[in-house]
């Protein structure tokens, strides 16, 4: 038998230093934020303000008012208003021109919008500059194309929109989620009242300026800020037609019985673990780049994040052995740097969270490996972590982490891959790596997720509906399919 050569290793005491570049835009935030109610800002009713900080520095950054059940009321009786008196009732051309406008206004402070994407939330600029803030365009571009074809879109079906909209986001793609949720809803005629999360509300209420400087008639996109109460006031208010939900799987489930017995549609975008499987016939330098993308892009912090790797038992040393490698050339730190490949996690909270999966994996019997970059001594920071020898039963492997940590498995068989893949509660997204077209068919087919890529990962496009099986979800956003979630078509 030929003897195997050890997989080469590289070495990296040597590593290139990089000068800092960060990115140099002014941005103006403000010292606080009001509620952004028809057309107009305006305190909460009782003065209460939180505070969004910095994660890469623990510096503060705005007071942002925390709405009550009363300004939930004003927001949604606003809302109501302008779908009633106007925007119901204006020809769809016209709502598109409004739409587009929105688009291309995003376009023209895309710069100050990722700026302060970065500095709210932690993700690098890289990616909020690259792939957030085109994507926010893109999708208010795309559905202000479908606001007068909507007839064309439902042939014979007599689309109607559903009314006031509930929009309630996460913080891991704050100003993505409020474009996924706003867009294809007011093309279609509906009016909302939106809810960014606590730690990322900056972005929206820039939006709610851009929204203000397009001259959108005034309540048919409010937006509001506040923690869980006010998203559970907006869910349980009687005057909403809609709750469109992007967040954990525990807070879906008490949204799902919440609204149990009322007429409002639903659509819930909630977590996942998926599985990233690697056939030994894959291209392993293009697969390693992908594993990298799909569990380091936004520190993890992504629903159809890469986050376990599947990987065939006779590649096992040599993809590990590459991807350590890669690893060890991750720059984690200042978000605003453009060589950052990692920013900072979101808040203490998610750090802390992240940190008890650390500790349990360990419990748990994997060995939890780590680069050995260096952290910055201020922020929330987490070093780029493997879990090697995970077995399918480890809670590291079913339970969503949303960190810059990857479990891993290994597989003999594809039966046994597509076995372990399906073998979680969730069933949001999975990748595919392999040279064999058929492999390709029969993997994606079996695996019970919304959205499957192969040999890519993460890919995004306006025209592509997203959605899970399982606790991931109910319902899809993107595309035709999310254009629908916002119609009564019969
Ligand atoms: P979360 O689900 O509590 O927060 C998402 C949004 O829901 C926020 O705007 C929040 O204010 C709102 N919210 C909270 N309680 C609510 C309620 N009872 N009714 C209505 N709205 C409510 O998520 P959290 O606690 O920030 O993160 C915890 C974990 O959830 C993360 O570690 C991650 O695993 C997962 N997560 C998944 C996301 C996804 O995109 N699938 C996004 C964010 C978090
Ligand atoms: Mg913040």
């Amino acid at each position: 038998m030929p003897t195997q050569n050890p997989p080469l290793r590289l070495n990296f005491s040597t590593r290139w230093q990089y000068a800092p570049a960060p990115e140099t835009a002014k941005v103006e935030i403000k010292p606080s934020y009001d509620l952004f109610i028809g057309g107009k800002f305006s305190p909460s009713t009782e003065g209460k303000t939180f505070e969004t900080v910095n994660p890469a520095t623990e510096k503060p950054l705005s007071q942002v008012a925390s709405a009550t059940h009363k300004d939930v009321d004003r927001a949604v009786k606003s809302a109501r208003n302008a779908y009633d008196k106007v925007w119901s009732k204006m020809p769809a051309k016209e709502r598109g021109k409004y739409v587009y406008r929105i688009a291309r206004m995003i376009q023209e402070r895309a710069r100050e919008l990722s700026i302060i994407e970065s500095m709210d939330g932690g993700k690098a600029i890289r990616e909020s500059r690259d792939v957030d803030i085109p994507l926010v365009a893109a999708h208010f571009f795309y559905y202000a194309g479908w606001a007068d074809k909507l007839e064309y879109a439902f042939p014979g079906r007599a689309p109607r929109a559903l009314g006031v909209c509930g929009q309630i986001i996460p913080w891991n793609f704050p100003l993505l989620m409020a474009a996924w949720k706003i867009a294809p809803a007011i093309a279609c005629g509906n009016t909302v009242v939106l809810k960014p999360a606590e730690t990322t509300p900056l972005t929206s209420l820039k939006l709610a300026e851009i929204i203000q400087d397009c001259d959108l008639p005034p309540g048919v996109v409010n937006i509001i800020t506040g923690a869980g109460d006010t998203g559970a006031a907006i869910v349980n208010h009687p005057g909403i037609d809609k709750i469109a939900f992007t967040g954990s799987t525990d807070v879906g489930k008490r949204i799902m019985s919440a609204i149990a017995g009322t007429n409002k549609k639903y659509t819930l975008e909630l977590g996942g673990k998926a599985a990233n499987v690697i056939f030994d016939d894959a291209t392993i330098d293009q697969a390693v780049e992908g594993i990298i993308n799909g569990i380091f892009f936004n520190q993890g912090h992504v629903c159809c994040a890469g986050s376990r790797l599947l990987v065939q038992e006779s590649i096992h040393d040599k993809v590990i052995a590459k991807l350590q490698d890669r690893m060890q050339t991750l720059i984690v730190g200042d978000p605003l740097d453009k060589n950052t490949d990692i920013g900072a996690i979101n808040s203490k909270m998610q750090l802390e969270k992240i940190n008890g999966y650390l500790s349990l994996a360990g419990d748990e019997g994997a060995n939890v490996w780590q680069t050995d970059c260096e952290l910055p001594a201020k922020g929330f920071f987490c070093r780029p972590t493997l879990f090697l020898n995970c077995a399918q039963s480890h809670r590291v492997v079913q339970e969503e982490i949303f960190g810059p940590v990857l479990a891993v498995q290994t597989f003999r068989t594809p039966e046994e891959a597509v076995e372990k893949a399906n073998n979680t509660p969730y069933g949001l997204s999975g990748g595919v790596w392999t040279d064999k077209g058929s492999k390709i068919f029969k993997i994606t087919n079996a695996m019970r997720a919304g959205v499957v890529w192969a040999n890519t990962y993460n890919k995004f496009d306006p025209t592509s509906p997203f959605g899970g099986y399982k606790e991931s979800g109910v319902g899809r956003e993107g595309g035709l399919h999310g254009l629908a979630a916002y119609l009564r078509v019969d």
